[in-house]
């Protein structure tokens, strides 16, 4: 039984759990309350270009580390009609969003989103809907975005001006079907004979395409495993990816139980991958879906949300589910992706939603500035510093027992390795409201750690605003240097080989990511 105030994590270069999928640090920019307008587009701002995006989200955005993002939706696609947002401004007429109860204005769509990803240097993930609509309007937009001169929809996207194909190669088989909230929502096999046709005439366009079937909308629905098993029945010669949504929040002050938010994403994610693999295996099949995570944050769902039905019908973009986070929420942020990272070997892309004001890490205000919530630094520190192949840790630690996920383990890591400079990411959360004294063995190999950044949990309310979110970043956001190498001690390794060991204090409610690298001695 491990010391409940010591963790010992042991790793070693070789052991390795699989390439990192750079699209893991994606995002999600829906047409929702002002992720479009006056989030990422806002005609006039200081800072935007002639395309009328804005320039310091862009700066942000790049800051982030966001590799993809995903778009139109979300619940809006379920009742998008993609031909309205294409073509001269002038001839776009505005329509009701009965997802959101939000009247949309058009002025964006498919070629000034493909375009400002283009400028950002930004993968596009596009989604198709197949709540109102279907096979045919989704192999017209693959055609639209992919296709060469010469048919329809190619030459309706040369005539608005773009000659080029964007070549999207990510796409979405529509947006939480399995949500009786959708529009246009369905049955597993209803959702699942529509998807498998739907993605056979959009491959039959380009079959270079990535196709991510949906999942649940959450472990929570009732129909969570059978869907993913009828769905990938139907669907098991088409599609590449399943889809996985999830949001977690703190609820009747139950602390522990929200920062052990990545053990219910983890055992999330094993049931999801135990499905999908029974599904392969009846068929006596080698194929290993991945995951899509294309939606995954802390969200105040249940507490702060009115629910999309209680909306009024609303105009020029309004304040819909523009979450304020704390140090905290920022902390289950960074362990959030301690879970993704070690089960990078099944999850192909994940998407954090979103990436500006609707439950996003980037805040702007309309005509004045943006700014980074807490939860914007672990993502953005995850982004710059994971990158090669995910190791396989051991971690030694005490578990404590929450109320909503049983027994979790105190302490979570994950590291990736770069093998071609030996540049080490290590990522450890500590959940404990206890210090825990952190020991690093690293057995046969030489580790130095260069740097950390450090998130501690908070216990304000958080505030809305960017003096708030400035004093939480230096509060409770600090970076520091870890001086040098630390040799071999010798004694302790597999096979009488050297062992080094290092022992570092972790703060109590903490993340911290630290930089170095490790070798074979
Ligand atoms: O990200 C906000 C919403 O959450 C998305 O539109 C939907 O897919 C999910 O329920």
């Amino acid at each position: 039984m491990p010391n409940p105030g010591t963790t010992t994590l042991t790793l070693h270069p070789d052991f390795r759990r699989g390439a990192l999928d750079r699209r893991l640090f994606g995002s999600f920019v829906e047409h929702l309350g002002r992720a479009v307008y006056t989030g990422v587009y806002e005609p006039g701002h200081a800072t935007s270009d002639e395309h009328g995006f804005r320039g310091d989200v862009v700066d942000l955005t790049r800051e982030l580390g966001a590799t993809i993002v995903r778009y139109p939706g979300g619940n809006f696609v379920s009742n998008y009609r993609w031909e309205d947002g294409v073509g001269p401004r002038e001839q776009r007429t505005p329509f009701l969003d009965l997802a959101w109860r939000t009247v949309e204005p058009n002025d964006v769509g498919t070629d000034e989103f493909l375009q400002y990803c283009e400028r950002t240097g930004i993968e596009p993930m596009m989604a198709v809907n197949l709540g109102t609509r279907g096979v045919e309007a989704a192999a017209a937009l693959v055609e639209y975005c992919n296709g060469e001169a010469g048919t329809r929809w190619a030459d309706l996207r040369i005539a608005n001006g773009r000659t080029e194909p964007y070549g999207v190669r990510l796409w979405c088989l529509g947006n939480e079907m399995d949500g009786p909230w959708q529009i246009g929502h369905k049955d597993a096999d209803a959702y699942g004979r529509l998807a498998a046709e739907a993605g056979k005439a959009m491959r039959l366009v380009d079959p270079t395409i990535e196709l991510v079937a949906c999942g649940s909308s959450s472990m929570q629905m009732d129909t969570f495993g059978e869907w993913e098993r009828v769905v990938l029945g139907h669907t098991f010669d088409v599609v590449d990816h399943i889809s996985m949504h999830a949001y977690y929040e703190e609820t009747d002050g139950d602390r522990a139980s929200f920062l052990a938010s990545g053990t219910a994403m983890d055992r999330f994610v094993e049931r999801v991958v135990a499905t999908a693999d029974a599904v392969s295996a009846q068929r006596r099949s080698d194929k290993r879906f991945t995951i899509s995570f294309d939606e995954w944050n802390v969200w105040y769902l249940q507490s702060r949300f009115v629910g999309e039905k209680n909306l009024p019908i609303q105009r020029d973009a309004p304040r819909i589910i523009e979450d304020v986070y704390s140090a905290l929420d920022a902390v289950v942020v960074g362990d959030l992706l301690v879970t993704l990272l070690n089960h990078a070997d099944r999850i192909g892309v994940a998407c954090l939603a979103q990436l500006v004001n609707v439950i996003a890490p980037i805040i702007t205000e309309p005509g004045g500035p943006a700014w980074k919530q807490p939860t914007f630094h672990p993502f953005a520190r995850t982004a710059a510093t994971a990158r090669g192949e995910v190791l396989d840790l051991r971690v030694d630690t005490a578990t404590t027992t929450t109320a909503a996920h049983g027994d979790v383990p105190l302490v979570t890591a994950a590291a990736t390795i770069d093998p071609a400079t030996g540049h080490l990411a290590l990522f450890v959360t500590n959940r404990s409201p206890e210090p825990q004294t952190l020991v690093l063995r690293t057995p046969g190999a030489r580790l130095t750690l260069v740097d950390a950044l450090e998130v501690t949990a908070d216990d304000v309310p958080a505030v809305a605003g960017p003096e708030h979110a400035a004093s939480v970043a230096e509060k409770h956001v600090r970076t520091f240097e870890l001086g040098g190498d630390d040799g071999v001690d010798g004694g302790e390794g597999v096979g009488g080989e050297p062992a080094a060991t290092r022992t570092v204090t972790l703060a109590p409610e903490s993340w911290t990511a630290f930089t170095g690298t490790l070798a074979r001695a």
